[in-house]
């Protein structure tokens, strides 16, 4: 098990939170995992040094779909992952790809400055899309795992809005490296009332977004919601992630955070949601867009 000795290593140092390790797979930590699903050919093209500029402009301009793969040196990503390229990929469906990318990519292949980013990549464009326009200082992230996503936040909110800016990472254990100064790392449940007491003292009344990426379940999700939903202001955004769950209807991990986010807005008329968020399609937050459009009521 390639994959468990290495997660293992890499969360040792780290072991103070609790005494449970992170071995486990990606199903126990509430994480994503790769469904059980057909799986799509790979037509990967033999590779042609012969094939100078002009045939390959030639090609190009025919519109043709079967281009040789001239990048012939290259190796692919993995050594269990053939090459896959566009033009041999072109007619794929968005189910095929959102399959592709969480067999073979989302794991082991996607990385912020070397760290493991369990991340579909699109998303990443959109939160510092919302970051930059929503005026956000601080961002609450439901579990960080190896970190990728969390050192990401902490480099761009340090980029977008200085040095005071934060991260609140949030995970059941510690990821198994230092963190950056901006980032509060809290050790604990998301939604034990002490962590959610630790996260509301951190935030300090800033302008905070919500990235919940931490267990799945519907019910779970939905108590995410309601919990850290306060702290979020006008016009700023609880994202509740991996509702492809319930699009891809992953059995296993189904009802999801889709579920979670319609019962919420079946409750609440202070957030809507906002599928104009979802534009590349491609997103693993379908339906989990919520954006406050009302300020939060007293409680009394
Ligand atoms: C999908 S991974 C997070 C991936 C990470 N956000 C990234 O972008 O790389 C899910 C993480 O949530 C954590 N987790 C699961 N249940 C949790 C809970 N109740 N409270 C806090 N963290 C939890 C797991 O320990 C795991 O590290």
């Amino acid at each position: 098990m390639q994959h468990g000795v290495f997660v293992a290593g890499l969360f040792l140092a780290g072991a103070e939170c609790i005494g449970q390790s992170l071995v486990s797979d990606a199903v126990s930590a509430g994480g994503r995992t790769a469904p059980s699903a057909q799986w799509f050919e790979s037509t990967n093209h033999a590779a042609s040094d012969k094939t100078t500029t002009n045939d390959r402009t030639a090609i190009m301009s025919k519109g043709s779909r079967s281009l040789p793969n001239w990048q012939s040196g290259d190796k692919p990503l993995s050594k269990d992952m053939e090459m896959e390229t566009l033009e041999a990929q072109f007619d794929m469906t968005l189910r095929q790809w959102i399959e592709r990318y969480q067999h073979k990519l989302v794991f082991e292949q996607v990385h912020y400055r070397g760290i493991p980013t369990w991340k579909n990549v699109l998303d990443l464009w959109v939160y510092q899309e919302i970051i930059w326009e929503t005026g956000v200082e601080v961002v609450i992230e439901i579990g960080a795992r190896y970190g990728g996503t969390t050192f990401w936040l902490s480099d761009l909110l340090r980029n977008f809005r200085g040095p005071s800016a934060t991260v609140i990472s949030i995970d059941l254990e510690r990821p198994g490296r230092g963190l950056p100064d901006n980032v509060h790392f809290i050790c604990g449940d998301s939604i034990a009332p002490a962590t959610v007491a630790e996260a509301r003292a951190a935030v300090a009344g800033r302008r905070t977004l919500v990235i919940a990426d931490g267990n799945h379940a519907a019910d779970h999700v939905l108590q995410e919601i309601r919990l850290y939903s306060p702290l979020i202001p006008e016009g700023c955004y609880f994202i509740a992630e991996d509702g492809i769950v319930d699009v891809m209807d992953w059995k296993e991990h189904t009802p999801g955070p889709m579920v979670a986010a319609q019962q919420f807005l079946s409750e609440n008329d202070e957030f809507t949601l906002d599928r104009a968020r979802e534009k590349f399609l491609l997103t693993y937050a379908p339906g989990g867009f919520l954006k406050r459009i009302r300020p939060a009521r007293e409680v009394s």
